[in-house]
């Protein structure tokens, strides 16, 4: 089978993208590299396409799109703070970059979409866990602009029989997340803060509980999600159904580095939802979904990568 990876060069793109080759397909890889790097391809470079342009471009996606039968669309703007800050930006990339990768997987006659949602959409409905038939209420852009691209992926499976499929994805964390900038996922910006030995940044009280996802578990829903019939046209979270707060988090960090882990705390952050976590039960009805690595294991992984990769004090 042949796979567009939209975002391809990014930290869930490439894991991916790695899966993919593993398993024999051709893969084509659209990546601008404003947030993805082309070493994150380098162990499979000799056998992925890489095209260096962004889902902002409808006639270079069109050209990537053909002869492929399915689209893995994670390319996209992270970050709720960056969404609150540019709206505008965020919109651009994640609306109508979307909209784009779905008339040209449609016009291209692709098998399917399957596109990376977020757990953001959900907001701050207090009811937890977070099942896919609650009523979707964004607080931030980012957030927004996630059910926008899930929403037109729905139509265009109504419309033009394109079939389409949303994985709600739970905060991913683990190898190849990059801590370089403010906007990084959390995960990487503690793990960078320890490497460094500098203080982790805590907004709010750090009782904020997040369902942490290891990457391996996004990478498998990725792959399920193309084949599973019943998946058509279904919105599907991809967490692991629990959920541990930040000072929870810190604590673990400091038993599996064997670093001290006490953080400055701020101010909490604006657009930022206080608790989430998913009930999978539909990703593993639909999917088969079980996840497979449990979030220790994913710390201590995601730990030791950053062991082997980051030099320490270049970033954080
Ligand atoms: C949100 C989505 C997530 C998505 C991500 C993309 C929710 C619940 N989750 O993640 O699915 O993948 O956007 O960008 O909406 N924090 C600190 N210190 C830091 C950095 C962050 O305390 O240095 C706090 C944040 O204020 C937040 C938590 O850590 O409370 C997680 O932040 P982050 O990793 O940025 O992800 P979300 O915004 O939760």
């Amino acid at each position: 089978m042949r796979y567009l990876v939209t975002g391809g060069a990014g930290f869930i793109g490439s894991n991916t993208v790695d899966e993919l080759v593993r398993r024999g397909h051709d893969v084509v890889v659209l990546d601008d590299l404003s947030s993805g790097k082309a070493e994150n391809l380098i162990e499979v470079q000799d056998k992925v396409e890489l095209l260096r342009h962004s889902v902002t471009d409808l006639d270079r996606l069109r050209e990537a799109c053909r002869g492929v039968d399915y689209v893995l669309h994670l390319g996209a703007r992270t970050s709720v703070p960056r969404s609150v800050k540019d709206p505008l930006e965020t919109n651009r990339v994640n609306v109508d970059g979307t909209l784009n990768v779905l008339i040209a997987a449609r016009d291209a006659k692709v098998k399917r979409v399957v596109f990376a949602g977020s757990s953001s959409v959900y907001g701050e409905t207090p009811t937890l866990p977070k099942r896919e038939e609650m009523p979707a209420a964004p607080i931030s852009p980012y957030g927004l602009s996630k059910l926008a691209g899930e929403m037109y992926g729905q139509v265009f499976q109504r419309c033009y029989g394109l079939e389409f499929v949303s994985l709600r994805y739970f905060n991913v964390f683990g190898p190849r997340q990059d801590p370089g900038s403010p906007y990084s996922g959390v995960l990487s910006l503690f793990n960078a803060a320890l490497l460094n030995d500098t203080q982790p940044i805590v907004y709010g009280d750090g009782e904020q509980s997040r369902d942490f996802t290891y990457v391996g578990n996004a990478v498998e829903a990725n792959l399920l999600a193309c084949e599973s019939k019943r998946a058509a046209g279904l919105a599907i979270n991809i967490g692991t159904g629990s959920r541990y707060t930040l000072n929870q988090t810190l604590a673990l960090l400091e038993k599996i580095t064997g670093r001290p882990a006490k953080a400055k705390y701020g101010p909490p952050r604006e657009g930022d939802i206080h608790d989430s976590q998913a009930d999978i039960s539909r990703a593993k009805d639909v999917l088969g979904y079980n996840p497979r690595f449990g979030f220790e294991e994913g710390l201590k992984d995601t730990w030791e990568w950053f062991c082997a990769v980051e030099k320490p004090s270049s970033r954080s």
